[in-house]
């Protein structure tokens, strides 16, 4: 069974990928831990709550459900959350079992950070987006009204469990969000991986078995060991938001409604790339390799109608953007990138314009 060590100054977990592993959640809390809150929601609860449960039979816990949508990923749901935990006896050496896509992992792991100054958290992915992205390397949160993730904390968890078993009833969009951030593991660091996309998209967009599995294992590996280099975004962690500072600029621009975050990814991924060859660090063959693969995974839905300057407006009030300085992943050929500030903002303009159209 692939097993990847996860090493940070704020520990040290595994993180599995294995089918049925998310029914042997049981064996993965410590025996002197107290009651286990599984945190939920009800739409994952109905599509694959059966595939947990029979992991817990022998375990004293509790399902409680999150409203899901980014809407809702906010602190209220948390307060309630945190009470209806302590009605149903919740103490300090409580334990919280994230299942869920990446809102629930944000959430529950939040959660987990807070309550009672903190409590171990088991992250049990159910997205193909949070098995190969959010539920490993410990980042936990929720938006505020004015941006996406602005309150949260480092909690890494005590294990994460990936179950690609679980993604059968996963809707073909979720999927192929989550394909692009393969993509972007594919494009950063991993040329085999990138290969394989390449060789084997009609396997990976059916969803075999085999194809699942290795890709899902390769991200994992992959976000492993930048995360164990790199816990909190000082160096090497910043590969990973290769597509992220445009695709950022696009969920925002559309409000977080027209596009799945892997979308606006995959838009992101395109700009960087195009900027990339513009400003001289990419060859036109990769280039054209590269674009070649994100039109086969998708199409996205329309970019209609979203004017490129106001992308580039956005760009300045991204998070990751210190003192007014945009910092870009760019890649340099497949399987590398290099993070680049002080670009020629005519060219950046130029690069969102190809990527809209
Ligand atoms: N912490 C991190 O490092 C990190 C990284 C990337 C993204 N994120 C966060 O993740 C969130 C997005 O996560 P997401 O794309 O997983 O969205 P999500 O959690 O909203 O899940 C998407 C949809 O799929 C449904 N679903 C989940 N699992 C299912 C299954 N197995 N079968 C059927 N339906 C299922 C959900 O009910 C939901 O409707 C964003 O809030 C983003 O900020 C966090
Ligand atoms: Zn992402």
């Amino acid at each position: 069974m692939p097993t990847f060590r996860v090493e940070t100054p704020h520990g040290c977990y595994n993180a599995v990928v294995e089918r049925g592993v998310a029914g042997r959640v049981g064996e993965y809390i410590p025996r002197k831990a107290g009651k286990v809150f599984v945190v939920s929601t009800e739409d994952v609860w109905r599509h694959q709550g059966h595939t947990i449960a029979g992991g817990l039979e022998k375990v004293a816990h509790e399902v409680l459900h999150l409203p899901g949508g980014e809407e809702n990923k906010r602190l209220a749901p948390l307060e309630n959350l945190a009470e209806e935990m302590v009605q149903r006896g919740a103490d300090r050496t409580s334990l919280v079992v994230a299942f869920g896509g990446g809102i629930v992992n944000d959430m529950a792991g939040f959660l987990a950070a807070i309550f009672m100054r903190g409590v171990p958290v088991v992250q049990v992915p159910t997205t193909l987006l949070a098995q190969v992205d959010a539920a490993v390397g410990g980042k936990t949160g929720v938006n505020l009204r004015s941006g996406k993730n602005l309150i949260g904390s480092f909690h890494q968890p005590l294990a994460v469990l990936i179950d690609p078993a679980v993604l059968a009833t996963l809707p073909e969009r979720e999927y192929r969000a989550g394909l692009y951030e393969i993509l972007k593991a594919g494009v950063i660091r991993e040329a085999e991986l990138f290969r394989f996309l390449t060789d084997r998209a009609a396997d990976v967009l059916a969803r075999s078995h085999d194809a699942v599995d290795t890709i899902v294992a390769e991200s994992v590996r992959m976000k492993a060991e930048v995360v164990s280099a790199d816990e909190r975004e000082g160096g090497l962690r910043r590969i990973l938001n290769f597509g992220h500072t445009f695709g950022h600029a696009l969920e925002a621009e559309t409000e977080y409604r027209r596009f799945l975050h892997g979308e606006a990814v995959a838009f992101g991924m395109r700009a960087a790339v195009y900027l990339a060859e513009t400003s001289g660090h990419l060859s036109a063959e990769d280039s054209v390799e590269i674009l070649g693969l994100i039109r086969l995974y998708g199409p996205i839905p329309s970019l209609a109608g979203i004017p490129a300057e106001r992308l580039l407006a956005r760009l300045a009030h991204d998070k990751k953007t210190v003192q007014g300085n945009v910092h870009f992943v760019l890649p340099v050929r497949i399987g590398e990138v290099q993070v680049v500030s002080g670009m020629d903002e005519k060219l950046v303009l130029q690069a969102i314009r190809s990527a809209l159209s």
